[in-house]
């Protein structure tokens, strides 16, 4: 039999997340009456052409995602053809911006009558808040609704067939630099996969991960890569800030090697089994050698020593996340603090640190409501790739769905035609 017998149903849904230390590729199958997610097939390869979210080398990052792929493929039995990616990088801006439209008709008398708000009306203020100067080198990659004010009346999620006489929307856009969309996009064309949207990193990880009562009363994703740590803020069900800060788990790496003086596999060996993000719960007492060239004499350190370096690091790390959290805006605490994802949120005692830095509560995300993770795909690492596999049915959680034309189909076809144009 052929392996991939099965073409890629309307049902199944594939994403792929180009990381800077991964490359994830994982397919799903939702079953269309009840709504069940199951995992079929996963993938993943090193990945050596990504440097802090951006392409540094296109021929090895296609290599990688096409390993990635034949691997997710054979396991789910599928041939993939379309599929949602993720994107991330220093180059991603978040800002909140808004507009507001006059509702009423003006009568005979000119006296204003209250209208009732049509969807051509919402069309209208979402074109008008959205439509900021952007750079010729930047495209909005997401326009994510927070909230409609009628008159005075605000926190409305859905105004049409209310009545009022101002329309008021307020949005957060996620802009991103043209040429590294662009990149992202490339590899997964060059391998004949057509992409049916392309989503910022945190966002995709957040689907698995965040409860609804989490995205109500205020939360974090905070998603520590390799190189990028990615972040959304979450409250009374819309994003109110997103950033990304250039700093991940592999600069920890990079501290050890200087600090130790050993070279980066070495150091990321050591990371792994030994670092603790907090000082003060790594023994004084356990040592381990590092590793010697012939003839050197063996050297100690102990764990405590390690994590001290590591510490410093992720303090540093937290006091950028605070600054992020704050500049989200909110009045009231984030009730649900910050929820951590990617390989950053396996350092030892994460948590711990995490908590005193932000003065927030803070937990491990892993996702859920997948089946077939289990075995698989529990860690905080997959969060993002599973997430991207559930954009297209979950989208519309981002109060999306009353967007004229879903910026995301705008950004897709923009790509198509640069593609027609230089390829
Ligand atoms: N058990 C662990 N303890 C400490 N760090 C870990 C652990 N497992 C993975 N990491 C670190 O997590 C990082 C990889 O995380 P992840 O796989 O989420 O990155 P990525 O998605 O490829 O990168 P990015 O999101 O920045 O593009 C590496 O720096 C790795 O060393
Ligand atoms: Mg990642």
């Amino acid at each position: 039999m052929n392996p991939l017998n099965r073409g890629q149903d309307k049902n199944i849904q594939v994403g792929i997340d180009i990381g800077s230390s991964q490359v994830r590729c994982a397919i799903v199958e939702s079953d269309l009456e009840n709504g069940a997610i199951k995992l079929l097939g996963l993938g993943t390869r090193a990945s050596t052409g990504m440097r802090k979210g951006s392409l540094i080398h296109i021929d090895k990052t296609i290599t990688a995602l096409d390993e990635a792929l034949k691997e997710a493929e054979l396991m789910a039995n599928v041939k993939v053809e379309r599929a949602i990616i993720g994107i991330s990088g220093e180059h991603i801006r978040g800002i909140n911006t808004q507009g507001a439209i006059a509702v009423h008709k003006s009568s005979t008398q000119n006296i204003p009558v209250e209208h009732e708000i049509s969807a051509h009306d919402v069309h209208r203020v979402l074109e008008l808040s959205k439509a900021i100067s952007l750079p010729m080198d930047r495209d909005i990659l997401h326009v994510l609704p927070q909230e409609y004010i009628i008159d005075t009346m605000g926190s409305i999620k859905d105004p049409v067939g209310m009545s009022g006489r101002r329309l008021e929307a307020r949005i957060h856009l996620i802009t991103v630099a043209t040429t590294a969309a662009k990149n992202v996009a490339k590899c997964a064309e060059e391998l004949g996969i057509e992409i049916e949207a392309l989503v910022f990193q945190a966002l995709a990880a957040s689907l698995p991960t965040l409860t609804q009562d989490e995205k109500e009363l205020g939360v974090a994703l905070v998603d520590i890569g390799a190189g990028t740590t990615d972040i959304t803020v979450y409250y009374e069900g819309g994003i109110r800030h997103s950033a990304v800060i250039g700093l991940g788990a592999n600069s920890i790496t990079n501290d050890i090697a200087m600090m130790l003086q050993i070279n980066i596999e070495e150091a990321e060996q050591i990371k792994l089994k030994y670092a603790s993000a907090k000082a003060a719960l790594a023994s004084t007492e356990l040592e381990f050698e590092l590793p010697a060239q012939e003839n050197e004499i063996v050297r100690k350190v102990s764990e405590h020593e390690l994590s001290r370096y590591v510490e410093a690091r992720m303090v540093e790390l937290f006091q950028m996340v605070a600054r992020e959290i704050t500049r989200a805006d909110i009045r009231e605490r984030l009730t649900f603090g910050a929820v951590l994802t990617g390989g950053g949120a396996l350092l030892k005692n994460i948590t711990s640190l995490a908590g005193e830095v932000i003065q927030e509560p803070v937990r491990i995300g892993y996702p859920k409501g997948i089946s077939g993770v289990v075995d698989v795909a529990s860690s905080p690492v997959y969060t993002t790739v599973l997430g991207l596999t559930q954009w297209k049915t979950r989208e519309d959680e981002f109060n999306t769905g009353l967007l004229p034309d879903k910026p995301l189909s705008q950004a897709i076809n923009k790509l198509k035609k640069w593609f027609k144009e230089f390829f």
